[in-house]
């Protein structure tokens, strides 16, 4: 069969709310974050029919509770969605959304479906971090990973070992910078545009999240120099230079170039190809270098020809590893992450993936000289997951 190309017709995504009893979504189920999104995406496009999505793919890293039950099926019968859509759910960690969109392509791609939703959604104030995973004893045992690997902050300690010359002050000052950025802009009002506020009902009554919790803007390098390193004593990682807890969902809307064209639609950016590496688990985040190559080793294309890169900065020091291996301008290349990142945003795992594909997309629609971007993501346990994308939103369509 011949493969057909993909493309993101639409994105949108609930606030990041700060994961515990304080944040947004503390009494709201996960589920319905994503069908949140799910419902937004079809009334913000109102020529795709529900009838016409035939597959429903979300990411999230703990599959039970109200993350249970197959997201995938469960959150397309609560949207709405007819019976005939299929859906089911993916577990890459924090790549969760990102493999939820290449599932979703790689249907479409191969004429599976036309029309598909794919999104990642993780409420860490519900599910914690590894709270309930009963990681196999022969992990330790025999000494196939280091006790470090299933903590991500020690994982970046180690990254911080790996690259001696990568220091505490530099992984400071990104994460200043991506606070600022993030900063600039909401104040621009471009994140506002890629929220779905969303009704919840909080401990002080019923409330409107619309904007996100974990952002700090009036964050110095003064103020990151005191605080504590929680993985390490004397260490480099801190919680102001790591991505926070945080609960969130995001979606896009994706099918085959064919069918927007079909519909009228204007498609945003077409998926040139993707990749996934494996790395040391107790260097978790080295693993977007060896994804990325690989991408463009598939792809025949290079960093010089990213007008973009959307990275998803779980720790300061591995988008700094990142850059350096990729020779971008440390610590500030304007390609990368132009609207600050995790670090300021808050990473709800499987929720990133979506996120930075829509950032791109944003990226995209700005600047419509700019062809190729990446989005790229590291995963526990060691993995890199990476995707190139080329803008339709160059004006001459
Ligand atoms: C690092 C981490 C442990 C911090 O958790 P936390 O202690 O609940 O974080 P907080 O937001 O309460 O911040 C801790 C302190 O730092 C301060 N702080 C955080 N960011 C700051 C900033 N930008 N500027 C100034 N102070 C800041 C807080 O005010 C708080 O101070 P306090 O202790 O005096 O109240 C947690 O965010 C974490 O585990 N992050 C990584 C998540 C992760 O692994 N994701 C997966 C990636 S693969």
């Amino acid at each position: 069969m011949k493969s057909r190309d993909v493309v993101i017709v639409d994105a949108i995504r609930t606030a990041f709310g700060r994961a515990g009893e304080n944040g947004y979504f503390w009494l709201t189920r996960a589920d319905d974050m994503a069908v949140k999104v799910i419902r937004e995406l079809m009334r913000r496009n109102p020529a795709v029919k529900p009838e016409m999505v035939e597959e429903n793919i979300w990411g999230a890293t703990t599959q039970e509770g109200d993350q249970g039950l197959t997201l995938g099926r469960t959150t397309a019968i609560l949207a709405g969605l007819p019976e005939s859509c299929s859906g089911f759910s993916v577990d890459r960690m924090c790549a969760g959304g990102l493999t939820a969109i290449t599932a979703a392509a790689s249907e479409i791609a191969l004429g599976a479906c036309d029309i598909a939703v794919a999104g990642g959604v993780e409420h860490m104030g519900h599910h914690p971090m590894g709270a309930t995973a009963d990681p196999n004893p022969r992990f330790l045992a025999e000494r196939l990973v280091s006790e470090d690997a299933l903590v991500m902050g020690k994982t970046a300690e180690n990254l911080h070992d790996m690259y001696p010359d990568i220091t505490k002050e530099m992984a400071d000052e990104y994460a200043c910078l991506s606070q600022r950025k993030t900063a600039e802009a909401y104040r621009a009002g471009k994140i506002q545009k890629m929220i779905v506020p969303m009704s919840v009902y909080t401990r002080e009554g019923w409330a409107v999240a619309h904007q996100d919790q974990q952002p700090r803007p009036e964050t110095t390098m003064e103020a990151l120099r005191d605080l504590k390193t929680p993985f390490r004593n004397q260490g480099r990682v801190t919680a102001g230079n790591s991505s926070g807890l945080n609960d969130g969902a995001c979606g896009v809307l994706l099918m085959s170039e064919e069918k927007a064209g079909e519909l009228g639609l204007a498609p945003k950016m077409r998926l040139v190809g993707y990749a996934f590496a494996g790395v040391r688990p107790e260097v978790m985040g080295y693993g977007p270098v060896p994804s990325t190559r690989k991408v463009f080793a598939r792809t025949g294309l290079s960093m010089e020809q990213m007008d973009f890169v959307e990275l998803n900065e779980a720790f300061a020091v591995q988008c700094l590893v990142f850059m350096k291996e990729f020779g971008m301008r440390i610590p500030d290349d304007e390609r990368l992450n132009p609207l600050g990142g995790a670090i300021a945003f808050g990473h709800p795992l499987a929720a990133s993936g979506p996120r930075l594909v829509m950032h791109l997309m944003h990226h995209f629609s700005e600047h419509p000289q700019a062809r190729y971007g990446l989005t790229a993501l590291c995963v526990g346990l060691g993995q890199g997951a990476s995707a190139i994308w080329e803008n339709l939103q160059t004006g001459d369509k």
